[in-house]
């Protein structure tokens, strides 16, 4: 096993997930290839759907954040599975009804959510808007007004809590672009707006803290901010306040030396101080939302990529590029993500080449790591980068010109291509000068 069950090596010393050799997978598909193993996506979405009915209640909600990992077939597993998501644009929107996402489980996000973003999601049936600002909430009203219809909404709140995560990547403090502070009095105001906004139909309070946290205690002390001031917008303002999307972040391992955050054991935590904070405020236990997005795709991804040059600058560092890099997976050039990478076909070998690992687009922050331990790398090899399930397809851009790999899912020893790689002609389907002008 390598990090996770669902990836080991076999005895030609190939590395394989689910089940299936990746070298073979690259022969087939091609790289860079996305793989996804369907069987880990399903066994994470049953073990937050488990957790959230046992701790929560009957009544919970997990949403899958698919921003995580947005495409058609996403949405059919997490509608197979009777999970709700989370759509944070109208082309998420836009793809979830394409494939027939029942409606009423999405939850639709966002801090700039435009007037036509927002008729669509109504005409489309949406179940719930997470509204983030006075101006969202006074359209929405307008619109849903104009329709004859209540929208049925959450208030974004930010708690002010700082979650120890990547700054990029926290989102509950104060200072957030998102949501209304409790601290400064402006959560209050759009509480007290929402309940006076006729087509608004405020139903409870959202919030997320951050993404990429391994520590349950940033999630129990903005459980606790929630609570206090739910049961204080029931009590001064008589607010309907009968749901509390907790929002997503718990952390994915990565590398080895990275912890692992107990899904149970975390959610059990959680559920322990939301019920004893709702029995010390004197109010019911809410409905409760939660939206995971790492943690259910994450593990599930391996990208394969292959090894052009080799480059050892004496002194100072090896480079291994790979014909992929940036484009596909932008987390390390924003975040300095770290990854685990190694040699497919030489998995069972000593991994004692210290490698900085670039792509192969014409800018040196390319990078996909540093300070990695390779198998002895050599044009033609497959390296492999685990746990790329979340944010990388959902993140890749064709920077350079680069058309973006396929995303293709295994599951019980097959797979299938959901995604399909980019042609050059897709490079070109929205240029509307005539291709052929240089010939006349
Ligand atoms: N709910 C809301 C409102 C969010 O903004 C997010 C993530 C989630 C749920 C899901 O969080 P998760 O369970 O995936 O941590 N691109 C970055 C991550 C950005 C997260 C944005 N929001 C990365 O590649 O690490």
């Amino acid at each position: 096993m390598v990090l996770y069950p669902h990836f080991d090596i076999n005895g030609q010393g190939h590395l394989t997930v689910g089940g299936l050799d990746t070298v073979k997978l690259a022969a087939e598909f091609g790289t860079p290839v996305n793989i996804l193993d369907e069987n880990y996506i399903r066994s994470q979405i049953r073990l937050y759907k488990a957790c959230a009915a046992q701790y929560f209640g009957a009544d919970a909600l997990p949403l899958f954040a698919s921003k995580a990992l947005c495409c058609a077939e996403i949405y059919r597993i997490a509608a197979d599975e009777g999970m709700g998501i989370d759509c944070v644009s109208p082309g998420e929107l836009y793809i979830a009804g394409r494939v027939g996402f029942p409606a009423q489980r999405i939850y639709f996000h966002g801090n700039n959510k435009t007037d036509a973003d927002l008729a669509m999601a109504l005409d489309m049936g949406v179940g719930t808007f997470v509204v983030d600002n006075h101006e969202e909430l006074s359209s929405l009203g307008e619109l849903a007004n104009a329709r004859g219809m209540r929208a049925r909404i959450l208030l974004r709140i930010t708690p002010g809590i700082d979650p120890h995560t990547h700054k990029a990547i926290s989102t509950g403090g104060i200072d957030s672009k998102f949501g209304s502070a409790i601290g400064t009095g402006q959560a209050e105001q759009i509480v007290v707006s929402a309940l006076n906004t006729p087509g608004i139909d405020l139903q409870g309070l959202h919030c997320h803290i951050g993404s990429q946290i391994f520590d349950a205690q940033p999630f129990v002390d903005a459980a606790e901010i929630m609570v206090a001031f739910m049961a204080d917008m029931i009590r001064k303002h008589r607010a309907p306040l009968t749901e509390l999307n907790l929002g997503g972040g718990l952390g994915v391992r990565y590398t080895e030396e990275q912890s692992t955050l107990d899904i149970d054991g975390t959610m059990k935590t959680i559920a322990a101080k939301v019920r004893e904070l709702c029995r010390a405020n004197e109010i019911e236990m809410p409905r409760v939302i939660l939206e995971p997005g790492r943690s259910l795709v994450a593990a599930a991804g391996v990208t394969l990529y292959t090894v052009g040059s080799v480059k050892e600058i004496p002194g100072f560092k090896n480079y291994v590029s790979v014909d992929g890099g940036m484009a596909d997976n932008p987390r390390y050039a924003l975040y300095q993500s770290p990854y685990t990478a190694l040699i497919a076909n030489k998995a069972d070998r000593p991994a004692d080449f210290c490698a900085t690992v670039a792509g192969r687009c014409c800018e040196s922050g390319d990078l996909l790591g540093e300070g990695m331990l390779l198998q002895c790398p050599e044009r033609g090899d497959i390296l492999a980068m685990l746990v790329t399930g979340a944010y990388q397809h959902s993140m890749a851009s064709n920077y350079n010109k680069l058309p973006r790999p396929p995303l293709v899912m295994i599951k019980d020893g097959e797979a299938r291509v959901v995604v399909r790689r980019e042609t050059y002609e897709d490079l070109m389907a929205y240029d509307v000068t005539d291709p052929v002008f240089s010939t006349r």
